[in-house]
């Protein structure tokens, strides 16, 4: 029997302002999956800090409304453990407009989305981009091989 395995990966997850409220059966979700969260932060974005997270997309036309929605309430941060994660979450949550994520219903952007801009939930697309924001939002990090993290410093 041939068997795979994947290491034990991290990727950034962000619950938008728009699913704020629904943040608690999110996680429970995460966690059903099979994701451990490693470290989570909430944080109500500055713009400065939207457009610096977003920065790939500064020349979209839908660059400015983008902002505007990180900006409008919390937001919640989490770096998440598991086997495959950057692959994994990201097929979790569904193609980035919450009609075409009604294609398959258990997506978390069919189920919590609203539109395009409103679509509930972010993913690192890769683990390039997942270790860029971990340092942007969470800071120098130490990655346990049991999928936790400590804080520099932190024994
Ligand atoms: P993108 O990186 O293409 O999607 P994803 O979030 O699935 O990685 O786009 C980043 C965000 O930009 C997306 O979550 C919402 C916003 N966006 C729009 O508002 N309109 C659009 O047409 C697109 C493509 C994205």
């Amino acid at each position: 029997e041939l068997k795979f395995f994947f290491p034990v990966e991290q990727t950034v997850a962000v619950i938008k302002p728009d699913a704020y409220g629904t943040k608690e059966e999110i996680i429970k979700k995460i966690h059903e999956a099979g994701f451990r969260i490693a470290a989570r932060k909430e944080t109500k974005l500055t713009r400065e800090m939207a457009e610096e997270f977003y920065a790939d997309h500064k020349d979209k036309e839908y660059f400015n409304d983008l902002v505007e929605h990180m900006v409008s309430g919390p937001t919640f941060f989490m770096i998440l453990s598991r086997e495959d994660a950057v692959e994994g979450w990201r097929a979790l949550i569904g193609p980035t407009d919450p009609e075409k994520a009604k294609e398959n219903p258990e997506t978390l952007r069919a189920q919590y989305g609203t539109d395009v801009l409103r679509n509930a939930v972010h993913g690192s697309s890769n683990p390039d981009h997942a270790k860029e924001s971990i340092r942007k939002i969470f800071g120098d990090l130490k990655f346990i091989p049991d999928g936790t993290v400590k804080e520099e410093g932190e024994e």
